[in-house]
């Protein structure tokens, strides 16, 4: 193809960065790729032989390559490289050429990265998405924020390598500025919640009920049939089945029982804090992948509390069932802790969010889609202004089915002495969000009393002071 005909042009072809560009080209859309390394370049060009796909290795070649206004996506990691790479291609680009940063970017960054480039009359795009190298590949969830006008001109390439749910593509645009990378960071911190709470019921299962991989896999890939729907509960089933291939056994036990993190979690709760949001299931989570990396001094503690493990005893299958229920309950609060951040964030960074359509866009292609998305999305759509998912109707209903089941699942947990943050934590968001009353009294007081911080009446308007004596 000649120059100038390429409609978009990919820095980064690493996998994700190569599989987008492929995907792209599969609706027929010219891509052109940049990366320094030449294996990574010659991997797509390999790849992409059939299709209308030129991957080069100097940014003078890639360059020319681009149809104007030049539109050049970067999928690249997070942090310093997101810099570096506007700053080779800043020196090549005319007013009102787009940049889109395709990555985890922390939204603080896109908002500066959004105004340094507005000063340039460059535009700029955030976009969080999600589904991992194969949804990259075949359909992945997207996440746009930024000027509405600047995503016109890429509407139909996303549009058309998204996944599709119902015929309903899994992107739309989201709103101002880096609203679309604070949704993918939500996205990323509800993954943490569902992951937790999922190896939670896991550890129940094999430390609980000593069960067997295989009796792990018949029961997450039946589970993945009804109500708890959702990829992350497939890919667990299909966790259970995977051979070691360096020896025997299962790959499973073999993987040492030490979370890392990019920090996607950390970043939601660290936000939720700031703008004051209650996040226990996902905070909970984050503490989790801390406390697994402690593992010598969990090792050193295990010798020192040699509490005898106690097994369950009791009908396993109703167990199991009830377990089941515990699960999908801590799974909406995980949603409904996500959505009402989401719905904070809106109003506190004025991102004028649809929670209605970040539900949608979330049914497909990503690491969190479930079939209770299509609920959630329903709840936001008869009622754009919900305040919190547990309320809707058809949610509360399934929440007050299944409360019964977390408290009974959470009580034999720690009767075993089996971990629950993530349930707990569910639970504790249920509680408290039901609860009229919460002892935030007794605080208030504490705090006038060694503080002068002042508190409110119950019975009357206005700030109180009391003059509080130690006997
Ligand atoms: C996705 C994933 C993706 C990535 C996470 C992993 O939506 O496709 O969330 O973004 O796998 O960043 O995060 P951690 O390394 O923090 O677990």
């Amino acid at each position: 193809m000649e120059n100038s005909q390429y409609k978009l042009g990919m820095v980064g072809l690493g996998v994700m960065g190569r599989n987008l560009v492929l995907n792209f080209a599969d609706h027929g859309f010219p891509i052109a790729g940049f990366d320094k390394d030449k294996t990574k370049v010659d991997a797509l060009n390999i790849e992409g032989s059939e299709k209308k796909v030129k991957g080069v290795n100097t940014l003078e070649e890639f360059i020319p390559l681009l149809s104007k206004p030049r539109v050049i996506m970067m999928l690249v990691p997070a942090g310093a490289p997101v810099d570096s790479v506007i700053n080779d291609v800043l020196p090549y680009l005319e007013p009102g050429d787009l940049i889109i940063d395709g990555g985890n970017s922390h939204f603080t960054d896109t908002n500066k990265r959004f105004l340094e480039l507005k000063q340039k009359k460059i535009n700029f795009l955030g976009i969080g998405i999600s589904g991992g190298e194969q949804g990259a590949r075949l359909g992945p969830s997207m996440m746009p924020g930024g000027p509405a006008e600047a995503y016109e001109i890429v509407r139909p390439l996303f549009e058309a390598a998204s996944a599709k749910v119902k015929g309903e593509n899994c992107v739309v645009y989201l709103g101002p500025g880096s609203a679309g990378h604070y949704v993918k960071m939500v996205h990323n911190g509800i993954e943490y919640g569902l992951m937790q709470l999922i190896s939670e019921t896991y550890d129940i299962l094999k430390r609980g009920l000593n069960l067997s991989n295989n009796e792990l896999h018949d029961i997450f890939e039946s589970w993945n049939k009804v109500e708890l729907q959702s990829f992350l509960i497939e890919i667990t089933s299909e966790v259970f089945t995977q051979h070691d291939d360096k020896g025997d056994g299962m790959l499973v036990d073999k993987i040492l029982d030490k979370a890392k993190q990019k920090g996607t979690g950390k970043w939601t709760s660290q936000d939720a804090m700031d703008i004051q949001v209650p996040l226990n299931t996902i905070d909970a989570a984050v503490a989790m992948r801390d406390m697994s990396a402690y593992k010598t001094e969990r090792e050193n503690a295990a010798k020192i509390f040699d509490e005898v493990d106690p097994k369950f005893s009791g009908n396993k299958n109703e167990f199991i069932s009830a377990l089941r229920s515990a699960l999908y309950f801590s799974m909406i609060t995980t949603y409904a802790q996500g959505m009402a951040m989401l719905l904070a964030a809106s109003k506190e960074y004025e991102y004028n969010l649809n929670l209605k359509d970040v539900a949608q866009i979330w049914r497909g292609g990503c690491i969190i889609r479930a079939a209770l998305l299509e609920d959630i999305s329903k709840a936001f759509e008869a009622k754009p202004d919900l305040v919190n998912l547990l309320i809707d109707p058809k949610i509360s209903s399934e929440i007050k089915k299944r409360a019964g089941d977390a408290r009974f699942i959470i009580k034999s947990a720690i009767d075993m002495g089996i971990p629950v943050a993530g349930m707990s934590a569910s639970l504790a968001y249920y509680d408290s969000y039901r609860s009229e009353w919460l002892p935030a009294n007794l605080v208030q007081a504490q705090r006038d009393f060694f503080g002068a911080h002042t508190y409110e009446r119950v019975d009357e308007k206005g700030v109180y002071h009391t003059h509080w004596n130690l006997k």
